[in-house]
């Protein structure tokens, strides 16, 4: 995914990541440069304490998506988050879950929502960069599009219905492909809310908060969500994971055509 003869491009990132990590007084941020990254796509699976990082370098996915939302979303927004997280486990039971477990166990207790919120964020920026790649976009080829065959007649109807979906939600929040219950399902939650704590398995994550889109597109999140599917979304990751899923790998009987249902009430803070 990325080409190691790009050092200048590499070198730039990180002198931008330095100047605004010493404008913030931070330490430096370990960027990956590495072309499959396999230490983002798991990190959730690891230490709490791992850091932040991406699959590609912040100008890859330009013109879709200019270097400077992606500077500004990943070391001024999922870092905020990454940071308020570890302080606030630090010391306590939670420092030895992995990312995953720390959102479900602190998303069944009220008292732990603001933790709850920071480690969903972090998770839920995880997917989504996993969620884009450079040069994407487009119909789907493979499992992923199997699915959205058996599950929406065609991509053009899929492509309709989560544009819809992301231009229908209100406020701060995300979009989500799933796979529930055997079958796909285009979802949003509110803020930070996640598939995650709902029994799903997320496999395209598009985040609606304005900081993802302000930049190139003010707030036209329509022109954005359309930007995420043609020239953006990365099926590699859907069918990374729906290959996991033995339900999902099973073809034998095709889903059903049926409505989007609504999603389950949030609970605390969502
Ligand atoms: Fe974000």
């Amino acid at each position: 995914m990325h080409d190691p003869s790009e050092s200048d491009s590499f070198m730039k990132n990180c002198q931008l990541a330095a100047d605004i990590n010493a404008s913030w007084n931070w330490r430096m941020i370990p960027l990956s440069h590495h072309p499959t990254s396999e230490c983002a796509v798991h990190r959730q699976e690891e230490s709490l304490m791992n850091e932040p990082q991406m699959p590609y370098n912040f100008a890859d996915l330009e013109p879709a998506m200019s270097r400077d939302t992606l500077v500004f979303h990943f070391l001024r927004h999922q870092r905020v988050c990454y940071d308020r997280m570890v302080t606030l486990s630090r010391g306590t039971e939670f420092e030895a879950l992995s990312l995953e477990e720390l959102v479900r166990v602190t998303e069944r207790n009220p008292a732990h929502h603001v933790l709850y919120r920071h480690a969903a964020e972090v998770w839920n920026h995880d997917l989504y960069w996993r969620s884009m790649r450079p040069r994407g976009g487009g119909a789907p080829a493979g499992l992923v599009a199997q699915h959205i065959a058996a599950r929406f007649g065609n991509y053009e109807r899929f492509a309709r219905e989560f544009r819809d979906a992301g231009s229908a939600h209100f406020g701060s929040g995300w979009l989500w492909l799933v796979w529930r219950a055997g079958t796909l399902e285009i979802v949003t939650t509110s803020n930070a809310g996640t598939p995650l704590v709902r029994g799903d398995t997320a496999l395209i994550a598009v985040d609606l908060w304005e900081h993802a889109y302000y930049l190139d597109h003010q707030n036209r999140r329509a022109a954005y969500v359309n930007t995420f599917l043609e020239e953006l979304i990365s099926w590699e990751e859907a069918n990374r994971a729906l290959a996991s899923l033995p339900t999902a790998r099973d073809l034998r009987a095709p889903t059903r055509l049926r409505a989007t249902p609504e999603l389950p009430s949030p609970r605390h803070g969502q």
